[in-house]
């Protein structure tokens, strides 16, 4: 089954063409194109992601990055008889009656293509930005009326939990109870699975997201946007640890809670601190990113390593952004390494920080646990919400 999916929920605009064979038992997926055009650049100046410019990229690059993508599989004609039929035509064009600018661009460049042989469409339905989750449902459902194709909703998060069965693990397979650490700039959730899409949410961060910590410490350490890969090269430059201990926020808790926004206080009062007897170095600035970095680190593994010890899953899944860092990487796969039985899917770098391939493998799962696709095309709305649990 070949998957055109579409992500637009935070600040990546991102169209994947994903092929899925072997159903649950053993999924292998082929990435026949994987096209993430970022706006880092336009929120940076902010230092953080701002809704409606999100909005506006996204009806901006939408058309020009699935061109992309369809060009990298091999899918891009143009159309000896373009499609004609009137009613086709509208019933594509009724979906932009918000984005109107994106619906000029979908008429001049969607309508003389030859329709791609694609099996579905799948689109991010939430959670997110809730402006910026409309502009793709409404290109994915234009795309599905235009191209009489199934469309598959996509929970967002599914899509982190699933983003570990990539190319690297072929094929790979989740083996149920499953425990998902699922951390990026807008969550930080412990997630029990018991089957496909049945999860239990057994505990999540009660303020900050760890990825959003990285965010702010970097900012206050005067690195750039997003923060995570650059306190990530700070803290591996650093030449010497910290002098002062920062707090492990709840890592004694009894649940599965967690909490990022004191830590940043802490590293807050720190710089204060250091700024009032002397300039904040190069060095000492690393040193306060590793120490920040392992104390950010020192409670995701405690926390998943109580819930490993209290549910006895069979596979550990890690997802989300901050799995792109490579020292949580390398502990967390120490400490898995630890429970015999165990087996951990953490995905490729590629496919932690946000991308459409893995909102294409979490549809063509879905279809697989259903054993078929929609008949019938529901009418998606954005849910900025929407839980997986
Ligand atoms: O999954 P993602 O791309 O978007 C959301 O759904 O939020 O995650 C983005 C987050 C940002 O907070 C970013 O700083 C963090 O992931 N991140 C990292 C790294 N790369 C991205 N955090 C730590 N280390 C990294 N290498
Ligand atoms: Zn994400």
């Amino acid at each position: 089954m070949t998957i055109l999916a579409i992500e637009t929920s935070c600040d990546e605009t991102a169209v994947s063409i994903v092929r899925g064979t072997g159903g649950l038992r053993a999924p292998r997926f082929t990435i026949l194109a994987h096209q993430v055009s970022s706006q880092i650049k336009i929120h940076e100046a902010w230092g953080g992601v701002v809704p409606n410019l999100a909005k506006r990229e996204h009806e901006k690059n939408l058309v020009p990055v699935l061109l992309a993508a369809l060009a990298d599989a091999k899918l891009l004609k143009n159309s000896k008889k373009p499609i004609t039929i009137p009613a086709r035509r509208r019933a594509a064009l009724k979906f932009f009656g918000r984005e109107v600018e994106l619906g000029h661009q979908f008429e001049a460049e969607i309508f003389r293509l030859a329709p791609p042989r694609i099996d579905a469409i799948a689109v991010t339905e939430g959670p997110g930005l809730e402006p910026a989750l409309w502009v793709g449902i409404n290109f994915a459902q234009a795309l599905a009326a235009l191209w009489k194709l199934p469309l598959i909703p996509v929970n967002h998060m599914e899509g982190h939990f699933v983003s570990g069965l990539g190319p690297s693990h072929q094929p790979g397979k989740i083996t149920f109870p499953a425990l998902g650490l699922l951390v990026s700039g807008g969550h930080t959730e412990l997630i029990l699975a018991t089957n496909w899409g049945r999860y239990r949410l057994l505990g999540r961060t009660r303020d900050d997201a760890v990825g959003e910590a990285f965010d702010k410490v970097a900012r206050l350490l005067g690195y750039p946007y997003p923060g995570g890969p650059a306190i990530g090269k700070a803290a591996a430059e650093a030449p010497n640890d910290f002098e002062a201990v920062l707090p492990r926020p709840m890592i004694h808790s009894d649940d599965f809670d967690f909490s990022y926004s004191g830590l940043k206080t802490a590293v807050l009062y720190l710089v204060q601190k250091f700024e009032k007897v002397h300039m904040l170095g190069e060095n000492t600035k690393r040193a306060i990113a590793k120490e920040f970095q392992q104390a950010a680190i020192d409670v995701l593994i405690a926390k998943t390593t109580k819930a490993i010890t209290t549910f006895a899953p069979k596979t550990l899944i890690a997802g989300g952004g901050v799995i792109a860092n490579p020292e949580l990487r390398r502990q967390l796969t120490t400490m898995a390494g630890t429970f015999p039985g165990l087996t951990l899917l953490i995905p490729d770098s590629l496919l932690t920080t946000d991308n459409a391939s893995m909102i294409g493998m979490a549809a063509y799962l879905r279809a697989a646990n259903k054993k078929s696709l929609p008949k019938k095309n529901p009418k998606l709305k954005a849910r900025g919400n929407l839980a997986l649990a």
